[in-house]
């Protein structure tokens, strides 16, 4: 016997960004680089730094958004889940600092870790519980500040980041709408491409592993762009191919912002026209878990979706993880 299941979506949606903006030219002053590349190689021309502020508060923002959008008040939130990979702190999880200031008095919380992949992560757990009639509200934010575990000498990381927070509540929507299918995906093989050598129990931080800077971001540029180039596209096929939906299909395509030669790539796959991917990397760079999420609450602010619109989340990320959801949006606009 199958259970009824409740169709989970979208049902407000909110972004913050710190005000400080860095341009490549800024960057010019740091490392050895120019704007020309990486504008050429990335399709980034500036990004947002968080100085003194702590990703709770960025995703304080971006949430409240969120709830004033869905006109949800924080009592009636279940869940909150902060995908993040630069928490306050280690513990307690960001998401328990937020239950406290948003006053979400019945709210569960907690993080996950699924670094770029975190927000699509995440969505994919709040629909389950909301499916399956165990919640009815959660709110599910993604928030990062990258500059603060970015070495700002090394010109191979620290000209492709920024800091920002994006957040959705999720909830019961019409049947048919919402949350249609998901992929999501690990390859623990490729752990050492791209981390934070000293940033945990493995190697935890010394005054030897700060002077080896092993407490930032280390990445291998070129592993982590041909595993992109592949998987952004054919993770949105895995979840096309469970509910026999066709490429054609696709209104939107809501990529992980870390490249836009990769967006540009994986579009191609899908045989989707770029107008029809929300691309926003060339003012904020890859703010990680927080990058789809801001893309989408501010497409989702301008307009630009409408009712019954097919809408594919596409991210990957340190892990290795990747993970897709197909939404048909269920908000009128
Ligand atoms: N400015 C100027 N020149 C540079 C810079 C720079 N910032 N960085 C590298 N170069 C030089 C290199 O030294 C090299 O010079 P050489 O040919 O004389 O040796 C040349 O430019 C080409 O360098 P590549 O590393 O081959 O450049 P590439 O085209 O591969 O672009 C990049 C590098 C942008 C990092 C690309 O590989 C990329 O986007 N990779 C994916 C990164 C990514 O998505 N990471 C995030 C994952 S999400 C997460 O979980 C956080």
């Amino acid at each position: 016997m199958t259970e009824k299941r409740i169709s989970a979506g979208i049902l407000g949606t909110g972004w913050a960004v710190p005000d400080k903006v860095v341009t490549n030219q800024d960057l010019t002053r740091l490392v050895d680089t120019n704007d020309a590349w990486i504008v050429e190689r990335t399709g980034i021309r500036e990004r947002r730094v968080a100085e003194d502020m702590p990703v709770s508060e960025l995703a304080y923002r971006a949430a409240k958004m969120a709830l004033d959008d869905a006109g949800t008040a924080p009592e009636e939130l279940d869940l909150i889940i902060v995908a993040t990979l630069t928490p306050d702190r280690v513990i307690p999880s960001t998401a328990c600092v937020l239950q406290d200031r948003l006053g979400a008095t019945r709210a569960a919380a907690f993080d996950l870790s699924a670094a770029c992949s975190g927000f699509a992560y995440a969505s994919t757990v709040a629909g389950q519980f909301i499916s399956n009639g165990m919640y009815r509200k959660v709110l599910v934010i993604g928030a990062e500040t990258l500059s603060k575990v970015v070495d700002w000498t090394d010109r191979n990381t620290c000209i492709l980041f920024g800091d920002g927070a994006g957040a959705a509540v999720y909830g019961p929507v019409e049947d048919g709408y919402g949350l249609l299918s998901f992929d999501l995906g690990s390859d623990g093989s490729g752990a050492d491409v791209l981390d934070i050598p000293s940033s945990g129990s493995l190697n935890p931080v010394t005054a030897q592993t700060l002077a080896q800077r092993l407490n930032f971001i280390h990445m291998d540029g070129k592993a982590v762009f041909r595993f992109a180039v592949d998987i952004m596209g054919k993770t949105v096929e895995s979840s096309l191919a469970k509910i026999g939906m066709e490429k054609e299909s696709i209104d939107w395509l809501v990529p992980h912002q870390a490249n836009i030669r990769i967006i540009k790539s994986a579009a191609k796959r899908l045989k989707l026209p770029l107008e029809k991917a929300i691309i926003n990397i060339e003012h904020y760079g890859n703010m990680s878990a927080a990058s789809i999420p801001v893309a989408l609450a501010e497409a989702a602010h301008a307009h630009r979706f409408k009712k019954g619109d097919i809408i594919a989340l596409a991210g990957f990320g340190a892990g290795l993880t990747w993970a897709s959801c197909i939404v048909k949006w269920a908000k009128e606009d």
